[in-house]
């Protein structure tokens, strides 16, 4: 079998593709240029049948029961245990991003590090979820799942990580560098962390969700960035994602109150453009509409009497872009 390679002189956008597809060059292979491009998804990983698991970890299957909105002291102290494991998680898998990396080594990192820790990693098997971590680079802007593809220098990368342990989940995800990346990119990721920190900052009890989508929207726009409109920040706790729903852009139909005890996680997309997205046709890779970068940045907090406590918080950056972390 041979492989059909680009020749280094490209033809004109509205000249005859170079492939022999008799197509216009800019409906053919134009579109995929410098965009990322799957790669192969290795076999699932095994965890020990020691370790407690998610209802959904055999079958696949997420049947959401009536949690409440609001946690026991008891749930809350386990959820601060998730969410600094899944803190510890993430930054120890973004020590591991460099160049010529697979997103699959990252997947494996992940893995272990979750089941050394006796945690089951929540992303596997979620809905038929391969992996058990999402892995989104460049343009992908959620929900990448890890595959053969090497991270190349210049590239970005979020990692999504949340860990399973005292029958609650921590929920958590960076956007890292690797290697030198472009001074857009490094903006692009540093505002991404300040929208996040924006967004918890307005989590106040007495108050609308809306005014996180607010504060979040309004960041963004001061440095001309979009928000992802089509994945929001989801209530967390003995479930994944419960019914609660946190918009990362202004809408007074986002008009749930905040009370002291809630659970919830806000997690921003932002990119260098159109906030509208497309589906890879693996049903879960979700790409910028015109491929240009986006960054995310997640935390899973608590409502408190006077503001919010960032369970998946902590002292130091995970990122090292993180002039607002706390
Ligand atoms: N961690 C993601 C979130 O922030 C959810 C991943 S679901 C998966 O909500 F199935 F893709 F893993
Ligand atoms: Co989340
Ligand atoms: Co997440």
């Amino acid at each position: 079998m041979t492989t059909l390679t680009q020749p280094s002189v490209l033809p004109a956008a509205n000249d005859a593709c170079w492939c022999g597809s008799g197509r216009k060059y800019k409906r053919c292979h134009k579109s995929s240029e410098g965009r990322v491009q799957a790669g192969i998804v290795s076999p699932r990983r095994e965890v020990p049948s020691t370790i407690a698991r998610p209802p959904y970890a055999d079958s696949g299957e997420v049947v959401r029961w009536n949690e409440s909105a609001i946690k026991s002291p008891e749930i809350i102290e386990r959820m601060r245990h998730a969410g600094a494991m899944a803190r510890e998680v993430l930054r120890l898998a973004g020590q591991a991003v460099k160049p010529g990396v697979t997103t699959d080594e990252i997947d494996k990192l992940v893995h272990e590090l979750c089941i050394e820790r006796d945690a089951y990693p929540s992303p596997l098997n979620y809905m038929g979820y391969p992996k058990s971590v999402c892995t989104s680079v460049n343009e992908v802007i959620c929900h990448g799942i890890p595959d053969s593809r090497k991270l190349a220098e210049g590239d970005i990368v979020n990692i999504d990580v949340t860990c399973f342990v005292g029958g609650v989940h921590g929920d958590t995800n960076a956007t890292f560098g690797v290697g030198q990346i472009d001074t857009e990119s490094r903006e692009l990721i540093r505002v991404t962390e300040e929208c996040t920190w924006r967004g918890i900052e307005a989590v106040q009890p007495g108050r609308p969700l809306s005014d996180i989508g607010r504060a979040i929207e309004d960041h963004a726009k001061l440095h001309k960035l979009g928000v992802v409109r089509a994945f929001v920040g989801h209530g967390i706790g003995e479930q994944f994602h419960t019914d609660i729903q946190v918009l990362h852009y202004f809408d007074s139909r986002n008009s749930v109150v905040m009370r002291p005890g809630m659970t919830f996680t806000i997690e921003p997309m932002i990119t260098l453009g159109t906030w509208q997205h497309k589906m890879w046709d693996d049903d879960w890779t979700a790409v910028t509409a015109d491929g240009k970068r986006t960054a995310q940045f997640e935390h899973t907090v608590l409502v408190t009497e006077t503001g919010a406590e960032v369970l998946t918080g902590g002292a130091g950056a995970v990122s090292g872009f993180s002039p607002l972390a706390k």
